[in-house]
């Protein structure tokens, strides 16, 4: 099997890691009370991610004029980026109850049923970490998204017979970090697959900007820019930093935001100019110094490291690929020239000679 294989998901649990940096994740399951103020109630509030906004409006607002429930949703991305967020929204976009569950939380083809009975009319059934639905489970749930039927099955063996009940039409919305582990019959079901990008800058800044208003703090357009350029493209950090900050200003610096602030509080916190914490630095820096660039192995980086393979994967490396510090490539994980120059190391004098290291995965 392959290092790259997304398959792997044995042991992994949300939040399992003690040693995770508690400002910069983003994959927390225990929300910081403030985090559920700051969140989006409406599909206007919900800065960025154009598109799939649009796809979403048009998609609520043709269901609400033919007074049907939409078609289910999917949506995927790297955490903290607003997928539950989105969930929400869609339940309050069309007046009707959000009842949240997630895959493992489903162990049994029985606690499905229970959750799809309890449903009202048109409700929204939020399921979060939907790749990780046990397989006989999601068997219970194809014919509960097409045609809104639960098969039961009652009894053993020559006795066992199977009853159909009738659900009340409902909308799934699946949320995941893993596209890739979505088996194909159950991707299909959805009407719209949407993928969550990282979000620029700018829309970081208002980002941080509505927060701050939330949570009246008052900060000046450069502090707020210089939050949101460390935030790893990633709202649920931009608003955690902002607490940070504002815990920092409010201790040292008389309680308001202006670039210094933000700047002198971030340092505290270990925040660096992109927004990369110790792990992420330990990451490259285990690569790029250790294995003198790559490629490494992604369970030799992970005991390396102290994170889990799939925590790797999941959080961190997104990110570090997307600002051109990684590759992955199917001999290993490789550092770019900028990884380098950000350590403020030279590239060792074989880095970069054989060019294949660089390809695609
Ligand atoms: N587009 C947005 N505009 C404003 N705030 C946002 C936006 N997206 C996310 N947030 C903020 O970021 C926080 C995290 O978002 P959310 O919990 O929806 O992420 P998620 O994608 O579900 O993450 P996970 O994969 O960890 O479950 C929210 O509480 C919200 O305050
Ligand atoms: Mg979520």
């Amino acid at each position: 099997m392959s290092e790259n294989e997304w398959g792997r998901e044995e042991g992994f649990r949300r939040g399992e890691n003690e040693n995770r940096d508690e400002v910069l994740s983003a994959d927390l399951v225990i929300e910081d009370n403030d985090e559920v103020g700051l969140r989006p109630r409406r599909l206007d509030e919900f800065v960025g991610q154009a598109e799939l906004k649009e796809h979403l409006g048009v998609l609520l607002e043709a269901a609400r004029g033919r007074e049907q429930t939409p078609d289910h949703l999917l949506f995927a991305g790297p955490p903290g980026l607003g997928k539950t967020t989105l969930a929400g929204i869609v339940a309050a976009e069309l007046e009707v109850t959000m009842h949240v569950t997630s895959g493992p939380a489903i162990e049994r083809a029985g606690d499905l049923a229970a959750i799809l009975t309890n449903l009202a009319d048109r409700d929204v059934l939020f399921i979060d970490e939907i790749h990780r639905l046990p397989k006989q489970v999601e068997e219970v749930l194809y014919p509960a998204m097409e045609d809104f039927q639960l098969d039961v099955v009652l009894g053993k063996g020559p006795a066992a017979r199977s009853i159909r009940f009738d659900l009340p039409p409902f909308t799934l919305v699946g949320a995941t970090t893993r596209t890739g582990l979505i088996a194909g019959p159950l991707r299909d079901r959805f009407g719209l697959v949407e993928r969550l990008d990282y979000y620029n800058s700018e829309e970081l800044k208002s980002i941080v900007e509505r927060a701050a208003g939330i949570l009246s703090v008052i900060i000046d357009s450069d502090g707020a820019a210089e939050i949101a350029g460390r935030s790893r493209g990633t709202p649920r950090i931009a608003n955690r930093l902002l607490r940070r900050v504002r815990d920092f200003a409010e201790v040292r610096a008389g309680g308001d935001i202006d670039v210094d602030v933000a700047r002198d509080g971030l340092a505290l916190f270990g925040v660096d100019e992109l927004g990369l914490d110790k792990v992420d630095r330990s990451i490259l820096e285990s690569i790029a110094l250790t294995h003198v660039g790559g490629p490494v192995g992604l369970s030799t980086l992970s005991i390396t490291v102290g994170e889990q393979p799939e925590t790797l994967e999941d959080v961190y490396e997104p990110f570090l690929i997307q600002q051109g510090l990684l590759q992955r490539t199917p001999r290993g994980r490789v550092v770019t020239a900028a990884a380098f120059e950000h350590l403020g190391v030279s590239p060792p004098a074989q880095f970069g000679e054989d060019p294949s290291l660089f390809d695609e995965k």
